[in-house]
Parts: C-alpha cells; structure tokens; sequence
C-alpha cells in the first residue's frame, strides 16, 4: 500500500445495513482517489479499544453511526462547534493519532434541501421566506434545527410526543423556537413555509405518522428525514396535495459529502445515477 492510500470506515452495530460503503467507494472510484472505505461493526462496550484499533492499523477517519454518535464524543481529542451544540459526532478525522470529531448531519438536511429547490427550479421558496414546523425532537432533529437556524429561517415551531424533549431542544435558540403541543400538529400547518418529520413514525417497521396536512399552504416545501420507504405517508399527502416535498435519502448523501472532503480532498457531488444506485442496493 502506498503512503497516500486514504484508509476510512463507517463504525456503529450493528453496520452490515449501512450504505456508507456504497456512496464513498462509488465516489472514490469515480474520482480516481487511492483509497477504502469499509465498515467496522463495534460493538458499544468495546467502543474504545475498537477505536483504538482503528488508530494503529493508519485509518485517516471514519463516520459513526448507531449506536455511538454521543459515546465518541469522549473518545475525540477534539469536536468543533457545530457537533457540541447538535450533541453528537458522526464524522472524525485522525491525524497524528489526535481524534477530531464533526457534525455533518445538518449539512446534509440543509444541501438535500437546498439542492433539490436548485434542481427542481424552485427559486420562490427559501429557509428563510417563514416558519418551519418540526415535528420530533430526537437525536436527528436537534441536527435539523441546526441546520434551520444556521440557514435562517425566522421562527421554528418544535411539537414532540414528549414535550419535555421539545423543551430541552428549544433551549438552542430560546428566542426563535416555540414548543407546542404533539396534539396541535394538524393545525399548526397552517401557516408553514417548511414541514419536517424527523421522528421515527412513518418508517419500515414503525406505525404510521398520524398528521392531517390539508391546511398547510399551497406554496409550504415539506420534507421527511424517514428514507424507508422513500415516499412516506407524509410526501404521498404533500404529493397529492401538490404541495413541493423533498425525500429523506439525500439527506444521508449529502452528509457524506463534508467527511469525504476532509479525508479525500475532494467534495463529492450526489447525482441522480448515485441516488438511484443508492435506493437500489
Ligand atoms: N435521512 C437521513 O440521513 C437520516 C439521518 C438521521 C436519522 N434519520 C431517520 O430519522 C428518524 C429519527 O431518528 P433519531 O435518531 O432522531 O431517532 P430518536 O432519537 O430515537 O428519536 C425518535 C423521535 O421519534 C419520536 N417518536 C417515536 N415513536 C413515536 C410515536 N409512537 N409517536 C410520536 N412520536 C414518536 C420520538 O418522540 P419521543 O421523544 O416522544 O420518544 C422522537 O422525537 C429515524 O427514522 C432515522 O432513520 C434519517
């Protein structure tokens, strides 16, 4: 192996399902980079050691995923800002045996959506043209959030099953967040530029998001962070609304963009081929 070959890896458990190895070999390969990205099941009570391992054998970073976006934390020399206000790191970069963890799932929320207004002409909607409701305030809503803050839309309205969580979350920007009701969530459309699921509900496997969005406004974007199925019930109502939507699947490729620079140099592009390849596998 050369000393430019660029080792990387995605870790969590169990990791056999992820479609990280998918996307960073497809880009390595297409931008003739010398590199391998695999994945590394660790299980969580051997985070340290694993991680440890990975060190030694030159690994240049890797991507976390579940179960081990809060536990890395305390395995990095160093987080930046962003990944300290989402709570979570699921990018890291080694350099001279120094851990140094990011954030890029507000990235990814931010550039699917911002990508897909680009693609579809959308030029009349904007972040920041009013209110976003959020629905969910779990461990993938608190990097949604930041990512509506950092893109400025003017005022979020969090609603979560369990308030207590909502209110945690809207201590972020106490003055742009209001926490209502899980109850009020058909109502509260009304007045929406944006709509986002980012709970559970409405997955393979999960029941269904129980939401009634015929009074949301004809010009509202809505956007499920769910990808399985890829047409939630949530976008199959934007849809036959006629309402503008956005999968959740660009989300995850666009999260891979940022860590794929920091490593290879280079940021990668998502393309229609690569989602396709992506959703096939
Ligand atoms: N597209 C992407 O790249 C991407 C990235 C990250 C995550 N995701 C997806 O986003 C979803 C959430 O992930 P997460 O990590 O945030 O999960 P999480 O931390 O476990 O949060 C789950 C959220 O769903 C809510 N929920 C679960 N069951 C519910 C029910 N029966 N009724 C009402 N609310 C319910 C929870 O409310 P409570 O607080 O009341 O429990 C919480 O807000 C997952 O489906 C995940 O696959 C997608």
């Amino acid at each position: 192996m050369n000393e430019n070959f660029v080792k990387t890896a995605v870790i969590g458990h169990p990791i056999a399902h992820s479609k990280s190895p998918l996307i960073h070999n497809t880009w390595l390969g297409k931008y003739e980079l010398n590199g391998s990205y695999e994945a590394v099941d660790i299980a969580p009570d051997v985070l340290g050691t694993g991680v440890k391992a990975l060190v030694k054998q030159g690994y240049c970073g890797f991507n976390v995923t579940l179960p081990h976006k809060i536990a890395i934390i305390d395995l990095c020399d160093e987080i930046d800002a962003r990944a300290k206000t989402i709570g979570a790191v699921n990018t890291v970069t080694i350099c001279d045996g120094k851990l140094y963890g990011t954030n890029t799932d507000a990235f990814g929320f931010a550039h699917n959506i911002l990508e897909t207004c680009k693609d579809k002409g959308w030029d009349d909607w904007s972040f920041a043209g009013g209110r976003a409701i959020v629905l969910g305030a779990g461990g993938a809503s608190r990097a949604v959030i930041y990512a509506l803050l950092n893109q400025g839309v003017p005022e979020i309205v969090l609603l979560n099953r369990t308030r207590e969580k909502a209110d945690e979350l809207a201590q972020m920007a106490p003055d742009k967040i209001i926490v209502r009701s899980w109850d009020e969530r058909n109502k509260i459309v009304i007045d929406a530029n944006l709509i986002v699921n980012t709970t559970s509900l409405g997955m393979e496997g999960k029941p269904p998001l129980d939401i009634d969005i015929s009074l949301a406004p004809p010009d509202a974007l809505v956007t499920d962070i769910v990808y399985a199925p890829l047409y939630t019930g949530l976008l199959q109502q934007a849809k036959g609304q006629n309402l503008r939507h956005v999968t959740g699947i660009g989300m995850l490729l666009h999260q891979a963009r940022p860590g794929f620079e920091l490593w290879n140099g280079v940021m990668p592009e998502v393309t229609p081929a690569l989602i396709d390849k992506v959703l096939a596998a």
